[in-house]
């Protein structure tokens, strides 16, 4: 169900071939863009988050400025919108990492702002602009539990197509649920077979989407970081700024 994207240098350099692509996404067709990480720096930093993960203490930290990066976990938590099980990584623009995630990511973000007719570089700085800024957040949906459900997503001056980087390799890390989308038909589409690590898919927010649970047959357990790793590419209002419009929880996917 995935076509094909012009590398994205090319997109960011011009603005027909952007209108030609947005025109698909809007119409709920599903693009990939390729290899825009390479596989063995995407295991490495999974690798990385995963020893993170094991040797450190989950915490919710609040945004606000000059907040640090951190990691949570997420059990069904009521007080979110859309209802999941994942554990999440979460990057600020303004923190150093041994990985400087938003160099390796910063094309994304840059055709994801482009495509919402904002300048590239728009909530990628070190100030917020509009109260928002731009962040990184990794979710690893451990084997046996990880899922979230099926939801839409707001559309708005921040987002007009919501790009999703597959980190784990479906066959190899994991082998059943995993990225789901719902077709201009409302038939539920599987993709993740389709993608390599690195691999970053691009959607239309308001495209019912979801993750399966994955491996629901194995015992979950969290810290063994066996499971599915992927990257969002996220711009969040500031704690204290007039939040922008919730996502829609469509129940279990
Ligand atoms: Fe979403």
């Amino acid at each position: 169900m995935l076509f094909e994207m012009d590398p994205l240098p090319l997109l960011e350099a011009d603005a027909e071939r952007r209108a030609a692509l947005q025109a698909r996404i809007d119409g709920h067709e599903v693009g990939v863009s390729r290899a825009v990480v390479a596989p063995d720096l995407i295991e490495r930093l999974t690798g990385w988050l995963a020893g993170v993960g094991r040797a450190s203490l989950p915490n919710y930290v609040a945004l606000t400025p000059g907040a640090p990066n951190a990691h949570r976990v997420n059990r069904w938590d009521e007080r979110s919108f859309v209802r999941a099980n994942y554990h999440q990584f979460s990057f600020n623009p303004w923190n150093q990492d041994p990985f400087d995630v938003f160099r390796l990511m910063a094309p994304v973000f840059r055709l994801r702002n482009l495509l919402a007719g904002a300048p590239s570089e728009k909530y990628l700085g070190r100030a917020p602009e509009e109260g928002s800024i731009a962040r990184m957040l990794f979710h690893f949906y451990p084997a046996g539990e990880g899922c979230m459900n099926l939801h839409r997503d707001p559309v708005g001056p921040h987002q007009v197509a919501v790009p999703l980087m597959a980190m784990s390799r479906f066959g190899a890390d994991y082998s059943a649920g995993g990225l789901v989308l719902q077709d201009a038909a409302g038939v539920l589409r599987a993709v993740d077979a389709e993608l390599a690590p690195g691999d970053v898919v691009w959607f239309h927010p308001q495209q019912p989407h979801g993750i399966e649970t994955i491996d629901p047959d194995t015992p979950s357990d969290w810290l063994s970081f066996r499971g599915r790793w992927s990257g969002v590419f996220a711009v969040n209002k500031l704690q204290g700024e007039a939040s922008i419009a919730d996502a829609a929880d469509l129940g279990r996917g």
